[in-house]
């Protein structure tokens, strides 16, 4: 089938590039030349584990190509993918002004009968205003062209990406059209091998899915984080809490590993975007507001802990923090909403000094970071050179097991703070480091 996917970032690159793979033809539409060109030479703008290898494959064999022109891309294309940004506004709310300029530039460019496909994250309703905004510039240019408008959420992962979007857990697809569904369902039959996984429901429904999904998985992250910090308190263990929950089919383990609260560019961002709908129908919905909440004040739970470690050494200020992990998860370069960017603005702010390493991430924090008082390195163990102490943000694999002794030996004392729990108390203790984590109180305390 030929597809046009129009915005090349992770979903809309990650989608054509797992669509050609299956033997489709696919235009992706991007507005920023410098992209389209890098694209066209087999590199790929962002950092996605196996995406580039996908990319440069079904490129050369002619099924994947890049252009900044929508009316080429939509050539002969059956279905045309709505895959740009939808930001946060200062309120919350989503702006939707590039899904609505290419819904217009669609009506204005569309030669045959096509299927929308609202891949975006957007606000419930806006398959509505899509259809409206094409149907307008259909009628201004005095074309009867019949389209149909399809809500198709994506829930892959950073970092896993690819794999999320080969082997998905289900399929939404929001129409009513049955014609239009069992379309849907062909393209996707090579990845939802079984016809259960695509669910079927009404446009509106598909929309509020996206962010019932993410909402569902915020707050178990924050309900594990207040849980956490309960069990400093009260001198439980939270990775026996998780366990002892986890076992009860009902909760399962996943997404309530307790940390530096969630980041990334979908959690915070729709959580927020869920707030702001529900307000904008009177109604307040109390439980996001406090998932939101929550996930704020972790994102300095480990900063407030290495302030009070050092408040008996006179402060933080003057000290020098190593710092390991800068993206807001691993296998990824992404810092949008990352908690380390957070910590460091609150240390710094506080006259300490951080020298950080991550593996990807660092030159993205380098080009952000203009306010002084963080060095970024691009080595792990260089981070530690004469700091005060360590303290571990982001759980990238290569900072499970490090070198104690050497880790031990740069650090000016050994203090180490772990904000994704990766440590076990009794070996780091055993090292002879003091030793804070999230949701148990340090062995001194
Ligand atoms: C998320 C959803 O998982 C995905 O389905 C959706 O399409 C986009 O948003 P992503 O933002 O890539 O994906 O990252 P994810 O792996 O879900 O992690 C989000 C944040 O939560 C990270 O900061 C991560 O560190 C944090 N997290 C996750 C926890 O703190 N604890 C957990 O148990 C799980």
């Amino acid at each position: 089938m030929n597809l046009c996917i129009v915005g090349t970032g992770y979903v809309g690159l990650v989608s054509a590039a797992c669509f050609a793979e299956t033997g489709n033809n696919v235009c992706c539409v991007d507005v920023n030349p410098d992209v389209v060109k890098m694209l066209e030479a087999g590199h790929v703008h962002i950092y996605e584990p196996g995406l580039e290898e996908l990319v440069k494959r079904n490129t050369a064999q002619g099924r994947l190509t890049f252009t900044t022109n929508i009316k080429e891309g939509l050539k002969n294309a059956l279905f045309a993918f709505i895959t740009v940004g939808t930001p946060s506004r200062p309120d919350g709310s989503c702006d939707l002004s590039f899904v609505h300029q290419v819904a217009r530039d669609i009506g204005q460019n569309m030669e045959d009968y096509t299927i929308v496909v609202d891949k975006s994250t957007v606000p419930v309703g806006t398959a509505d205003k899509v259809r409206e905004l094409i149907q307008e510039e259909l009628a201004k240019r005095g074309a009867a062209l019949e389209f149909d408008v399809v809500s198709n959420p994506e829930f892959l992962k950073e970092g896993d990406a690819v794999s999320d979007f080969m082997k998905p857990d289900r399929v939404v697809l929001g129409t009513d059209n049955v014609r239009t569904a069992e379309l849907m369902k062909a393209l996707y039959a090579p990845f939802a091998r079984s016809r259960e996984k695509c669910i079927v429901m009404g446009v509106r429904s598909a929309e509020m899915t996206k962010y019932a999904a993410n909402c569902m998985l915020a707050t178990k992250i924050s309900f594990i984080n207040e849980v956490a910090n309960i069990c400093e308190q009260v001198g439980a263990d939270v990775r026996d809490v998780r366990m002892g929950i986890g076992s009860d089919s009902r909760i399962g383990y996943s997404f309530i590993y307790p940390g530096v609260g969630y980041g990334g560019s979908c959690f915070p961002k729709d959580v927020k975007a869920l707030i702001n709908t529900a307000r904008q129908y009177d109604y307040e919905p109390q439980l996001l507001a406090s998932v939101d909440d929550v996930n704020d004040r972790q994102k300095l739970v480990l900063a407030r802990k290495i302030e009070a470690y050092f408040e008996a050494q006179g402060g933080v200020a003057g000290k020098t923090l190593a710092l390991w992990g800068l993206a807001f998860k691993a296998n990824t370069d992404d810092i949008r909403e990352a908690a380390a960017l957070k910590i460091v603005e609150y240390l710094v702010g506080k006259g300490m000094t951080v020298r950080a390493f991550d593996p990807v991430a660092g030159d993205n924090v380098s080009k952000l970071w203009t306010a002084g008082g963080l060095d970024v390195v691009d080595e792990q163990y260089a981070a530690l050179d004469g700091a005060h102490a360590l303290a571990v943000v982001t759980e990238w694999n290569q900072f499970r097991t490090p070198d104690f002794r050497r880790v031990k030996k740069l650090l000016r004392a050994p203090v180490l703070f772990d904000g994704r729990n990766l440590y076990s108390p009794t070996l780091v203790a055993e090292e002879g480091f003091a030793y804070f984590c999230i949701g148990r109180r340090a062995a001194a305390e």
